[in-house]
């Protein structure tokens, strides 16, 4: 598939480090330790191209993987963990909030979520925001493999009447790194974004 090509090209402190603003870029967001980086790995195929780790808080730049010359995957550095100091959390936050105000090639973002734990404030704000700026939202419920079907199933129906009620036109599905459920899906939705 066209995600295997991707590339690391580079980690970003801020957006000004980013490269030139053109093209389509789609970004992985989400609170700290959802799997964002794994599911980069799982969709690219490529076991170790992002860092994923136990510890939350792994990403803290703004990581950037190309699969051509107009197209991008973007790794974000995940909200909402409380354990870095201030100083760095600021720091990473704040390009955080830049990368998704200011980045004019940002045309789609999956907002990534534990299904254990889904529709934090904080994963609500940000497709709330999604939504006004008229940027398209996948809502992923990941680490599906660690609840059985039935419950799957009916925290897939919860979510989805919350997200109707609170932000609108989301599409949300639920993912596992493990065992590739929603995989497809995932790849459908991001081919119609990047043109494919
Ligand atoms: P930050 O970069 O810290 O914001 O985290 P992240 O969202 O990139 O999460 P990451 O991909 O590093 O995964 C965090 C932890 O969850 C790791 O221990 C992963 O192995 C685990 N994990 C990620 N996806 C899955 C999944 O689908 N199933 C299971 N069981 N574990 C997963
Ligand atoms: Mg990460």
């Amino acid at each position: 598939s066209h995600y295997s090509q991707a590339k690391f090209r580079i980690s970003a402190p801020d957006i000004s480090h980013l490269g030139e603003d053109k093209g389509i870029e789609v970004a992985f967001a989400g609170r700290s330790n959802a799997g964002k980086s794994s599911a980069l790995n799982t969709l690219t195929r490529q076991k170790s191209l992002a860092r994923t780790s136990k510890t939350p808080g792994r990403t803290q730049l703004i990581n950037v993987f190309e699969l051509d010359e107009n197209r991008r995957l973007i790794d974000l550095p995940g909200y909402g963990y409380a354990k870095v100091p201030m100083a760095v959390k600021e720091k990473w936050q704040k390009s955080l909030g830049e990368y998704l105000q200011k980045r004019e090639s940002l045309k789609g973002i999956i907002v990534l979520m534990d299904i254990r734990h889904p529709f934090k404030d904080s994963d609500q704000d940000l497709i709330h925001w999604a939504v006004n700026a008229q940027i398209p939202v996948l809502a992923l419920l990941t680490k599906a493999d660690k609840l059985k079907s039935g419950n799957r199933k009916n925290q897939l129906l919860k979510v989805r009447e919350a997200a109707l009620a609170f932000c609108g036109d989301v599409t949300v599905d639920v993912f596992s790194s493990l065992t590739n459920i929603g995989l497809e899906n995932l790849q459908i939705k991001l081919d119609s974004w990047f043109g494919y």
